[in-house]
């Protein structure tokens, strides 16, 4: 027999040979790691996730993350088969076993295997979710020279489904996104709605500077609750910055003084070109490099 069709051809050089990962209670080699065909987070997207980022060794606002899984599992009848305060001692092991210093934890709860494909949920109480967890080692995570450059984000209409605060494995328009730009020669995309309005970025929270303001669009069904949005808006408001949560434009974006992005992963990262227009001076400017600086050191200072 021939090596299992799943297993990639070769590893990118950015993977580790082998990393531990987590399954359902269990530390085991990637490469030994299964789930079943019937999940239903590889069947219908039935499934939730997390990115917390590590620095240091450590985690960056676990609790935030917490409680948004808690509430995206609410939100879809999920019940979660984990504890806070297990996942909290399962993200610290596979840290501490995969030596990561800077890097990242994702995290995924599917509704687990029903043992057939059924559109209806199981019940509960016979079927348990299914738990992964695994690490991705990112050295120079904070230090990324793209907060020094700026990034160059196209906008693209966002035709995804209407609970996108709920944070679902549904993730291939946000690919299709993120292609779209590459072959633009961007680095990201940013999702608008009818009139160029701005949701989102294809994987992180949109910003702009204008006026002597920071604005992000407010929280609804519309965008994903951001747990570095949380941090930042409230950063900003202890350094005395004014700040508005509310919609703005494609348009406005562009002549705006400045734009940026936040994310687990980007932290805080200016974009200086909106569709191939500069924004501002066509660099990172000011406001988002200050925060990018006060969103980091704070976030070391309270890592766990
Ligand atoms: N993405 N909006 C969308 C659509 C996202 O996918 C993300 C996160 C964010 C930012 O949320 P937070 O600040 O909590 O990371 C906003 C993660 C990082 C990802 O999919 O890899």
């Amino acid at each position: 027999m021939s090596r299992p069709a799943s297993r990639p051809v070769s590893r990118p050089a950015s993977r580790p040979a082998s990393r531990i990962v987590h399954v359902n209670g269990e530390y085991v080699p990637e490469d030994e790691a299964k789930v079943s065909v019937f999940d239903r987070g590889f069947l219908m997207a039935d499934a939730v996730y997390e990115v917390t980022s590590v620095l240091g060794g450590r985690l960056i606002d676990f609790p935030g993350h917490a409680a948004r899984l808690a509430r995206s599992l609410a939100e879809l009848d999920m019940e979660s088969p984990v504890t806070e305060a297990e996942l909290l001692a399962i993200h610290r092991e596979l840290v501490r076993l995969n030596g990561i210093d800077e890097g990242l934890v994702y995290l995924q709860i599917s509704r687990g295997n029903p043992g057939d494909r059924d559109f209806a949920f199981p019940d509960p109480a016979a079927v348990r979710g299914t738990v992964v967890l695994f690490t991705q080692s990112k050295p120079g995570l904070a230090d990324n020279p793209a907060a020094k450059a700026g990034i160059r984000v196209i906008s693209i209409p966002d035709i995804r489904w209407g609970r996108r605060d709920i944070k679902t494995v549904q993730l291939l328009y946000p690919s299709m996104g993120k292609m779209m730009a590459k072959r633009a020669g961007a680095d990201d995309a940013w999702f608008t709605e009818k009139g160029g309005v701005v949701t989102e970025g294809t994987s992180n929270n949109a910003w702009i500077v204008t006026g002597g303001r920071i604005v992000t669009r407010q929280l609804s069904d519309d965008i994903l609750h951001g747990i570095t949005r949380a941090a930042v808006l409230r950063l900003a408001r202890e350094a005395q910055m004014a700040v508005e949560e509310r919609p703005f434009t494609v348009a406005e974006a562009k002549a705006a003084d400045e734009a940026f992005i936040t994310s687990a992963s980007a932290f805080v990262l200016p974009v200086v070109e909106i569709d191939g227009a500069p924004v501002g001076a066509g660099r990172p400017g000011p406001v988002a490099t200050r925060l990018r600086e006060i969103y980091l050191e704070e976030s070391r200072r309270a890592a766990i």
